[in-house]
C-alpha cells in the first residue's frame, strides 16, 4: 500500500472497462476524456459487445489486452465490479479507478469489503469507489468522466466530494488559480488523503496542497503526512456543526468526528484550516505566488482611511499585528505625503494618491526590518486613478527583484466594484494576489505567516 503513485498519475497504458458507444454513458465520457487529452499513452476500451469505440480497437476483457496495463478505469454497475477487480489482479494491473457508485456510501459495506479482499492479494492501488477520477493538468491527462479543464498551475487538490471537485475546477479557473492535479477520493477504500499528500509533497509540479474532506479514515496517518510534508497544506473540513455532521453521514456514509479535535490536530501537524473553498483558493493564490512572511508584523498602505482600519481589525483578529512605524520609515514616507497628513500604520496615502505615492511608500515598508509583510489597499474613492494603482501594484508585486531583495510578501485589497473589474481581472491573470475584502486579504496574509512559522519549525527540527 505504500507504493508510489507515479504510474497512477502518469500511466503509459489505460484501459476503460465499461467503455460505451452510447454518448450519454459515463464509460463513453471517460474514454473520450482520455482521447482528447494531449497525453501520449496506449488506450484500451473494454466492452464484450463492441469491436471499436470512438475509432479505437475494443477488447472483450482485460485479459485480451496485449501487454501491461498501468491504469484501469471502471464504469460498470457495482455488482460487476468484484469480477473486474479479479481480472485486474490476474492481469497484474498496477492501478484502478472505480468510478461506479453503490458501495459504502449507500450502506453496502459488504461489496466494498469484497473488493478490498480481492485487492489484498496484490500490490494494486485503488481509487474510489464512487469517484470522478482525476485530472492531471500538468501532464495534460484527463482520467475522469467529468467536464472541465483546469488552468495549469501549482495547486494540487484532493476532494472527498466529486461534485465539489468539479466545482473547484471552475472556481479555480474563475479565480485564475492554476491547478496541477485534482482528484476525487470517493469512498477511500485504498488511496487515501495521506497517500496523496505524500505523493504531492514530492511532486515537482505541486507547490501548494488543498483538501476538501468530510471525514478522515486514519487520523494518525493523515496528521503524520501533513507533518512530514514540506509544502503548505490547506484543509477545508466540512461537518463543523451538528447538522453538518448529520449531512456528512448521509453524503459519504462517514462520521464527521469532533470538529475541535480536527481543528487542533490539523494545526498541530502544521496544516492550515480554511473556512471554505473561496478561502482555500485565496490562500493558495498567496502561497503559490508570494514568499512566506518571516513574522506577523504587517504594514498597510491605503488611499482610504476606513479601509485601512478594516484591514487592521481583520489582521489583528487573525493573530497578525500592525506595528507603529520606525522613525526611519516615518521620515521616508513623510517626504512623499501631502503636508496636511502624517504617516502612521496603516499608511493613509489619501484619496488623490497615484503611482508614485503607492510605489515609494511600499518600498519604504519593505525596507523596514520591523515589517514582515505588506498589504496594498485601494478603494475607488471618486477621483481615484485605478490605472495608476494597477501599474503600481503590478510593478510592486511582480518585480521579482524586490522579493529576492526583501523576501517579504505583498498582497492587494481592491474595493471598487464594476468600474475596477477589468483591472482586477488583469491583475488576477498576472498572478497578483488581490482580494475584494479586508477579511479575505488578512486571512491570506495569515496563511503566509503560518507558512513562515512552519518553515522555521522545520529548519529547527532539521538542525536537531
Ligand atoms: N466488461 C466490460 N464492459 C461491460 C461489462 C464487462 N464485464 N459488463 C457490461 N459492460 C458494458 C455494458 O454493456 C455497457 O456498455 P453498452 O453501453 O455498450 O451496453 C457499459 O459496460 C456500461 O454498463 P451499463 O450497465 O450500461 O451501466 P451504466 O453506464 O448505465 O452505469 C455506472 C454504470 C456509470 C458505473 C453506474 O452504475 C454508476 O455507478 N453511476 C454513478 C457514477 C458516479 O456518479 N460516481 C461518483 C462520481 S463522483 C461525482 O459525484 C461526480
Amino acid at each position: 500500500m505504500s507504493q508510489k503513485l507515479e504510474t497512477f498519475f502518469k500511466p503509459k497504458s489505460i484501459a476503460v472497462v465499461g467503455a460505451s458507444k452510447n454518448s450519454t454513458k459515463i464509460g463513453h465520457a471517460t474514454l473520450k476524456n482520455i482521447l482528447i487529452s494531449d497525453y501520449d499513452c496506449k488506450v484500451y476500451p473494454i466492452n464484450p459487445k463492441e469491436k471499436e469505440i470512438l475509432g479505437v480497437k475494443c477488447y472483450k476483457t482485460l485479459n485480451d489486452v496485449p501487454g501491461k496495463i498501468d491504469l484501469v478505469m471502471v464504469s460498470v454497475p457495482a455488482k460487476i465490479v468484484p469480477q473486474i477487480m479479479r481480472e485486474c489482479v490476474q492481469k497484474k494491473v498496477e492501478n484502478t479507478i472505480i468510478i461506479s457508485s453503490g458501495f459504502s456510501e449507500i450502506g453496502d459495506h459488504k461489496l466494498e469489503d469484497e473488493i478490498k479482499k480481492i485487492a489484498e492479494k496484490s500490490n494494486m492501488r485503488i481509487l474510489g469507489p464512487n469517484t470522478m477520477g482525476y485530472k492531471n493538468a500538468s501532464d495534460n491527462l484527463d482520467a475522469s468522466f467529468v467536464f472541465g479543464v483546469p488552468r495549469k498551475g501549482n495547486l494540487s487538490l484532493i476532494s472527498q466530494s466529486g461534485a465539489l471537485g468539479i466545482g473547484m475546477i471552475y472556481l479555480a479557473n474563475n479565480e485564475y488559480v492554476g491547478v496541477s492535479k485534482i482528484i476525487g477520493v470517493g469512498n477511500k477504500l485504498d488511496i487515501d488523503d495521506d497517500d496523496l499528500i505524500d505523493y504531492f509533497s514530492t511532486d515537482p509540479e505541486t507547490k501548494v496542497i488543498g483538501l476538501y474532506i468530510e471525514a478522515i479514515k486514519d487520523g494518525r496517518a493523515f496528521m503524520n503526512s501533513i507533518k512530514a510534508c514540506d509544502k503548505p497544506v490547506l484543509v477545508v473540513k466540512a461537518g463543523r456543526s451538528a447538522a453538518g455532521a448529520r449531512a456528512t453521514a448521509s453524503h459519504t456514509g462517514s462520521m464527521a468526528g469532533s470538529d475541535k479535535i480536527y481543528g487542533a490536530a490539523i494545526r498541530q501537524a502544521g496544516g492550515i484550516r480554511c473556512r471554505d473553498l473561496v478561502e482555500l483558493f485565496d490562500m493558495a493564490r498567496a502561497l503559490a505566488g508570494q514568499p512566506p512572511a518571516q513574522g506577523n508584523r504587517i504594514g498597510i498602505i491605503t488611499n482610504g482611511g476606513g479601509l485601512g482600519i478594516l484591514l487592521t481589525d481583520a489582521c489583528e483578529a487573525n493573530g497578525l499585528t500592525i506595528p507603529k512605524l520606525s522613525q526611519k520609515t516615518y521620515n521616508k514616507i513623510d517626504k512623499i505625503l501631502p503636508d496636511l497628513i502624517r504617516p502612521n500604520n496603516p499608511v493613509d496615502l489619501v484619496g488623490d494618491a497615484g503611482f508614485y505615492r503607492y510605489e515609494a511608500s511600499t518600498r519604504a515598508l519593505l525596507e523596514d526590518p520591523n515589517i514582515d509583510g505588506v498589504i496594498v489597499a485601494s478603494v475607488h474613492g471618486g477621483y481615484a486613478r485605478p490605472r495608476e494603482f494597477t501599474g503600481a501594484i503590478l510593478k510592486m508585486i511582480r518585480e521579482r527583484k524586490l522579493h529576492e531583495e526583501f523576501k517579504k510578501p505583498i498582497l492587494g485589497t481592491w474595493i471598487g466594484g464594476k468600474e475596477f473589474e477589468d483591472l482586477v481581472l488583469d491583475l488576477k491573470a498576472a498572478g497578483v494576489p488581490i482580494y475584494p475584502s479586508s477579511w479575505r486579504t488578512a486571512r491570506a496574509m495569515t496563511a503566509l505567516y503560518l507558512e513562515g512559522e512552519r518553515i522555521k519549525r522545520e529548519r529547527k527540527q532539521k538542525r536537531g
